[in-house]
């Protein structure tokens, strides 16, 4: 399972690409926001100092919701560097833009995709990635993980070759379910990837250790 970070923060980018771990990036207009990151000169500056920093695919999103503006953007998107994928969301024209972007030889990650129906036409169009968001079905009382299940079924047995990204990960079980269930990839912030890191007989056994090391050679 591939994992990308869910932010456009500099500096959480590099402190996930140095633990050697990361495969990519994901952003959306909110993540830039959240940056301060405001002006078409400024995103497409930010997007390229992303690719300058990780050596996988960084997920850039359109904000056009008609079928010019999105292949217009992401034809923008694209000639920034060969590591971005156009983010397109799941609705009538989005599904227009990723079959053509696709055959066009452009990446694309289909997001704000909330169930399995919308995941079968993303597939169909020809999606690279399918950004299904867990915690968000969560919030609203709806398992997110049964849909990552569900999904995987759908697309083992159809063959789809769209890889499955699950997003808006919330907490470090989200992502060990994901992995669990066959999530091709995974997009999380940095918060939850360090998460994973801690056990507290990790933290006690190691003081141990230690401790007996420093009597042992006093
Ligand atoms: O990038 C899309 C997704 O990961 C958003 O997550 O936490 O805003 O629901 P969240």
């Amino acid at each position: 399972m591939k994992f990308f970070i869910d932010t456009a923060n500099l500096a959480q980018i590099k402190e996930a690409n140095d633990l050697g771990i990361l495969d990519g990036v994901t952003t959306n207009p909110s993540l830039m926001a959240k940056e301060g990151i405001k002006g078409t000169d400024n995103v497409m500056q930010h997007y390229k100092a992303i690719c300058e920093i990780v050596e996988g695919d960084v997920s850039a999103e359109v904000i056009s919701i008609d079928f010019d503006g999105m292949i217009r953007e992401g034809e923008m998107l694209a000639a920034i560097d060969e590591k971005i994928v156009v983010k397109i969301p799941m609705i009538k024209d989005g599904i227009k833009a990723i079959k053509y972007l696709t055959s066009m030889g452009i990446k694309t990650n289909c997001t704000l995709v909330f169930g399995p129906g919308q995941a079968i036409l993303a597939a169909k169009a020809g999606a690279t990635y399918l950004s299904p968001f867990i915690g968000r079905l969560d919030d609203i009382s709806y398992d997110g993980m049964d849909l990552i299940a569900q999904i995987v079924q759908i697309y083992a047995v159809q063959g789809y070759q769209t890889q499955i990204l699950a997003a808006s990960i919330r907490n470090p079980i989200h992502i060990i379910k994901a992995a669990q269930y066959g999530a091709h990839v995974i997009t999380s912030p940095l918060e939850s990837i360090l998460a994973l890191i801690k056990h507290p007989l990790t933290d006690s056994g190691l003081e141990k250790f230690l401790a007996d090391h420093k009597k042992n050679n006093s």
